[in-house]
Formats: C-alpha cells, sequence, structure tokens
C-alpha cells in the first residue's frame, strides 16, 4: 500500500489544503463569502485551498495541465497527464458549519483517471486509489457492499438547488425509487458520496449535473472498490456528461433500471 510517487505528492497536498480549510472553518462566521451562481457559495478558503494544491501539484509536476473548479483550466507542456481538482468539495455545507465536506484530487492520463485522492479533514478520513491497485480509506482495504436486496439499500443523490431546471428528473427519480429501498441520502458531497459506495456505507449513488472535478477523483476509488460505474446515459462520458450512476455489482442492475428508464 506504498503508492506510487504521484499518489504520495497527491496525498501530501490534499492533507496540506485540509489543514488550511480546517482552520477557515473554524472561523467560518468570518468568511468572505461571494455569490457566483444561486446557491452556488464560494468562500476565501476555498481559494486558499485551491492555492496550496496548485502549488504542491504543479510545483512537484510543473508539466502536467490544472482542472479545477474556482480557477479553470491550463493547458500542460505533457498534453497526456491532467490534475483534476476540487479544493473544496461540499461548499454549502462547509458554510453552515456542517463537518461533511472534501478536497478532491484526480489525475487523468491519456483521459483516463488512474489515481484519485478524496480527504474528509472532519474526519480525518482519506480514501485513494491507484488504478489496478484497489482503493484504501486510511488504512483499510475498501469494498463496496454486498447488499442485492433493494428493500435494504441505502442510495445518494444531490438534489436541484437554487431554481435549478432539473428539479421534474430529480423528483421522479425519487418517486420511483424511495418506496424500494431502505433510504435516500443528500449529504451534499458527491466526491464524499462515491468514496462512502466505495466503502460500503451506502449501496448506491446517481447525480447529473456535475462538473468533472465532482467526480474525477470519485471515479478511480468506486471502480478500484468494486463498484460498477457509469455515465447515467448509456454510451454517453462521465466526465464530459456531468452524470453518474454507481453502485455495488449486486444491485446495479435493479437500481439503474429504475433511474433510466
Ligand atoms: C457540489 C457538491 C454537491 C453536489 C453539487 C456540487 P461544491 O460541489 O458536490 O454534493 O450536489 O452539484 O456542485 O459546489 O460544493 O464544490
Ligand atoms: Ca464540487
Ligand atoms: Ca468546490
Amino acid at each position: 500500500m506504498g503508492g506510487s510517487a504521484n499518489l504520495n505528492i497527491m496525498m501530501k497536498a490534499a492533507r496540506k489544503a485540509g489543514r488550511s480549510l480546517v482552520k477557515d472553518f473554524r472561523e467560518v462566521e468570518n468568511l468572505q463569502v461571494s455569490m457566483k451562481g444561486a446557491g452556488d457559495f464560494v468562500s476565501r478558503a476555498d481559494l486558499a485551498a485551491e492555492a496550496i494544491l496548485k502549488e504542491e501539484l504543479l510545483g512537484a509536476r510543473p508539466t502536467y495541465g490544472w482542472l479545477a473548479e474556482e480557477e479553470g483550466e491550463i493547458e500542460g507542456q505533457d498534453p497526456t497527464r491532467r490534475w483534476i481538482v476540487d479544493p473544496l468539495d461540499g461548499t454549502t455545507n462547509f458554510l453552515h458549519g456542517l463537518p461533511h465536506w472534501a478536497v478532491s484530487i484526480a489525475l487523468e492520463h491519456k483521459g483516463q483517471i488512474v489515481s484519485g485522492v478524496i480527504y474528509d479533514p472532519a474526519k480525518d478520513e482519506l480514501f485513494f486509489a491507484e488504478k489496478g491497485e484497489g482503493a484504501f480509506m486510511n488504512d483499510s482495504r475498501l469494498r463496496v457492499s454486498g447488499r442485492g436486496s433493494m428493500i435494504e439499500s441505502i442510495f445518494a443523490t444531490g438534489v436541484p438547488f437554487g431554481g435549478r431546471s432539473d428539479l421534474p428528473e430529480t423528483l421522479q427519480d425519487l418517486a420511483r425509487l424511495m418506496p424500494t429501498c431502505a433510504g435516500v441520502r443528500r449529504f451534499g458531497s458527491a466526491a464524499l458520496d462515491m468514496a462512502y459506495v466505495s466503502a460500503g456505507r451506502y449501496e448506491g449513488f446517481w447525480e447529473r449535473r456535475l462538473h468533472a472535478w465532482d467526480m474525477a477523483a470519485g471515479i478511480i476509488i468506486a471502480r478500484e472498490s468494486g463498484a460498477l460505474i457509469e455515465p447515467l446515459t448509456p454510451g454517453g462520458d462521465i466526465l464530459n456528461d456531468g452524470e453518474v450512476i454507481c453502485a455495488n455489482e449486486a444491485i446495479f442492475q435493479k437500481f439503474s433500471k429504475l433511474i433510466r428508464d
């Protein structure tokens, strides 16, 4: 479980950004908050964490490309490798003093995500995976849950906020799914939602209207933990479409049929 040099760079960067966010989380009331869009807040903490990640990740690998939520995209000298970063996933939770948010870092190589780190500083849970090496949380190997019965399963999603137009689709999903399962959760961090499927904490997750940085690290962590993860529309591309569905293998068919039909 030593991990590659790149994975170690990612973990160090995630912990450093996490420390900065924890300090700001404690002073959350004093943060300057600006509106970037309905329900989508950007804080000073967010920008500071992204600056730390940029310094650590591009400092160590200056030729790689860069895609991050706040400052956008930088083309690298090496066109095959790119960091995909969300410095703070769960901003709304953060600003409300809810301790459920994470730093998310992925490395893409030739269009495939090859490693991912999701760090939840409030719980000191570091989720990570590399292609072909399995997925881990701190010192433990991650495995999806083995539950195959809908009525025993818990699912997570993100619900539209601030007048988003995808409310009818979400309500339809919920109307179909809720009577069949043990519960639906909306925890407010897509990155942690995917990490939690990997950890077997819930059986499945789906969401629309996400961005590449919300999902990139979660994709490899989910896959390496044994989850099935697909674009919500079959044949699509998760990162470009921003729509994802993932679940343990035992429940995937039943769950995805309900959501996709
Ligand atoms: C958000 C979270 C949330 C999801 C939103 C995302 P942010 O990311 O992942 O769970 O439902 O769509 O935008 O804005 O906190 O980085
Ligand atoms: Ca996000
Ligand atoms: Ca964010």
